[in-house]
């Protein structure tokens, strides 16, 4: 299982996130191949690509010289087949369905040989239950990105109870060696690390929003000023060491008892998505985004999210505890 950039790296999915897991690959000197059962998702996906290159180089973080290159190692295949066919690392980023994902896992296995890693971007399934049918199921691992995955850096990486060791740690080494910050996680739980203390978060703000204590643009101000600006600097453990864990559990036992803790979706989120107000990708969600200005929104997203990367691997605290 040892994998050196000669490894072809597969992608099946090429939807929010698999374009950019290609690109991370592509960027990082991999040969890269790529699928999506949808065709319009396949004939856009270079095109994609190019679009993000040409960000990341007006960002200074890729030589303009670089990018052909780049878009050299990509192939967008028609067929499963041809796509893994020799590779050495497939991941999945198809739809967030166990079922899916193991009739896919499925059909990988028959098509691959048997030292090919499979990782699955899951946000959420086990791999124990991805892989559950495997017939080699110790080369399969949870390799968790987030959005943009070719620009957010962390990616985590999680075995299931027959995953190999060998396996886990190719997958650190090939996600470190493409520049990414490959997170180790020991246990295998529902959703990993972030995404579960996303959700915690989550549950509470959106309460705030349906309880009427504060509108969603004043509720998104306060935390990027507070929270979201130490976050970026600090993690959230190094942050309470500086705050002090007496005040913090005085903190924690005088709110815990009124905060939201069931697992009902709050009303006004729950009408979103039953008005099919789902955010950037319909035009409306709590905020707007007019067709004519998404690509501008998205831009300065993805410029602001760069600029903190750039302060995350140059700033005094870039392992994310004290310098
Ligand atoms: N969007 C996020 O912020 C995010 C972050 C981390 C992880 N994820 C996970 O990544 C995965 C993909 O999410 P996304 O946001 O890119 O979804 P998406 O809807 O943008 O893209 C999914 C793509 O997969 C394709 N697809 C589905 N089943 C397929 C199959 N069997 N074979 C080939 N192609 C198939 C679809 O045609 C679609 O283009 C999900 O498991 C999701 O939970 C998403």
């Amino acid at each position: 299982m040892s994998v050196t950039n000669e490894t072809s790296v597969a992608v099946i999915g090429l939807g929010t996130m698999g374009h950019g897991i290609v690109q991370a690959f592509a960027v990082g000197g991999y040969p890269v191949r790529g699928f999506d059962e949808q065709p319009g998702s396949r004939s856009s996906a270079v095109e994609r690509i190019a679009g993000n290159l040409e960000q990341l180089t007006e960002a200074g973080l890729i030589e303009e010289a670089a990018v052909p290159d780049v878009l050299g190692r990509i192939t967008v295949c028609d067929t499963l087949e041809e796509t893994v066919a020799g590779a050495g690392f497939v991941t999945e980023a198809a739809w967030e369905d166990l079922a899916v994902k193991q009739e896919l896992f499925g059909k990988l296995e028959a098509l691959v040989s048997t030292e090919t890693i499979l990782a699955s971007n899951s946000s959420s399934f086990k791999i124990s239950e991805t892989a559950r049918d495997l017939d080699h199921p110790e080369r399969a691992v949870v390799t968790h990105w987030f959005n943009p995955p070719h620009v957010i850096p962390v990616v985590e990486v999680v075995g299931g109870e027959r995953t190999s060791e060998a396996t886990v740690t190719t997958a650190v080494e090939m996600l470190e060696g493409i520049g990414k910050m490959a997170v180790r996680v020991d246990k295998e739980l529902t959703g990993f690390l972030v995404n579960r203390v996303q959700v915690a978060m989550m549950r509470e703000i959106w309460d705030l929003l349906d309880r009427g204590v504060a509108t969603a643009a004043e509720i998104d101000r306060a935390i990027r000023g507070s929270m979201g600006l130490r976050l970026a600097a600090l993690g959230p453990l190094a942050i309470g060491d500086y705050a002090g864990w007496d005040i913090a559990t005085a903190t924690f036992e005088n709110l815990v008892q009124d905060m939201r803790g069931d697992t009902e979706i709050p009303g006004r989120i729950r009408q979103l998505v039953e008005d099919g107000q789902l955010g950037a990708k319909t035009g409306q969600g709590l905020f707007s985004y007019p067709a004519e200005e998404l690509p501008g929104q998205l831009a300065r997203r993805d410029a602001d999210y760069l600029a903190l990367v750039r302060l995350l691997h140059g700033g005094s605290a870039a392992d994310g505890g004290p310098a």
